[in-house]
């Protein structure tokens, strides 16, 4: 029970990882804001998991929009009297249109960057007062492998997650608010059965020290514990949990 009494907003958590994310932090006694673009969705995850006895409330949030941004961190703050640990998962992810550089639509390409890049900056922005009222808190930003082995803008996105998890650490830090990313491998969930061909796929796969797709609790054992007391000294890191897959010296 790391995070009993604990305030969590989840982005994108009306399915795959960010459903896991969000199931798991409210099993180890966190009060979870499920901040999802999807009502239906999002909805469905908070009321599972207030059947199960945990403590949700779905807020509907696009991340791109910084007046929505606000809305879901003052929802949360009058529910549960504030947040200590937000999780920007949200992605354009499932259904995402692949383009070349040359020929991507320019209105869909500043979308998407708003959606999975910029969205970081503004769910951060939203949150860190009541943070550092509370005498601090950690964020964890979702990466991914694609930031060092995709050319499109996907990838591009990604880098910059990497890149604004140095900067929000370097300046939060003075506050005790610690921020972190997680760079998943391929993982096993609806958008990459829909998303990646499976002939991609098992080529990825066989080129991993760890030849084997990631399964969602892999990746949330890595997040609980850069979201817990246990990492209390760790903060501005990208940690890759993809077996293997991006080996940097
Ligand atoms: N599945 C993988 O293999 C993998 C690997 C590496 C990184 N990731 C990253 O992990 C995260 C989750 O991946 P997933 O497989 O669960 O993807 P997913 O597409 O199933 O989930 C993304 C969620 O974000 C929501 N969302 C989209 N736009 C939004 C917005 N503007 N505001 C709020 N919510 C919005 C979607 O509705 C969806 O519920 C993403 O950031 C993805 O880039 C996934």
């Amino acid at each position: 029970m790391r995070f009993t009494d604990k305030v969590a907003i989840v982005t994108g958590a009306g399915q795959g990882i960010g459903a896991h994310y969000a199931r798991a932090l409210a099993k180890e006694g966190a009060a979870v804001i499920i901040a999802e673009l999807n009502p239906e969705t999002g909805k469905r995850v908070a009321d599972s998991i207030t059947d199960a006895g945990g403590k949700a409330l779905f807020a509907e949030t696009d991340v791109s929009s910084e007046s929505s941004t606000i809305a879901v961190a003052e929802s949360a703050c009058k529910a549960f009297g504030g947040i200590d640990l937000l999780v920007n998962n949200a992605a354009i992810f499932a259904n995402m249109m692949r383009a070349p550089w040359m020929d991507v639509d320019l209105a869909y390409y500043k979308k998407f960057m708003d959606v999975n890049m910029n969205g970081i900056l503004l769910m951060a922005r939203a949150v860190h007062k009541t943070m550092a009222e509370r005498g601090g808190g950690v964020i964890l930003n979702q990466s991914s492998s694609a930031a060092w082995s995709a050319g499109g803008y996907y990838g591009l996105a990604k880098l910059g997650v990497n890149g604004l998890t140095i900067a929000l650490a370097k300046e939060l830090g003075a506050k005790n608010i610690r921020v972190n990313a997680i760079a998943p491998g391929p993982t096993d969930t609806e958008a990459t059965q829909n998303n990646v061909p499976p002939d991609v796929l098992k080529m990825l796969l066989a080129q991993m020290p760890l030849s084997r797709i990631g399964d969602t609790q892999d990746i949330v054992n890595s997040a609980l514990f850069l979201l817990s007391d246990d990492a209390s000294w760790v903060t501005g890191q990208t940690w890759c949990v993809d077996g293997g897959q991006v080996l940097r010296p």
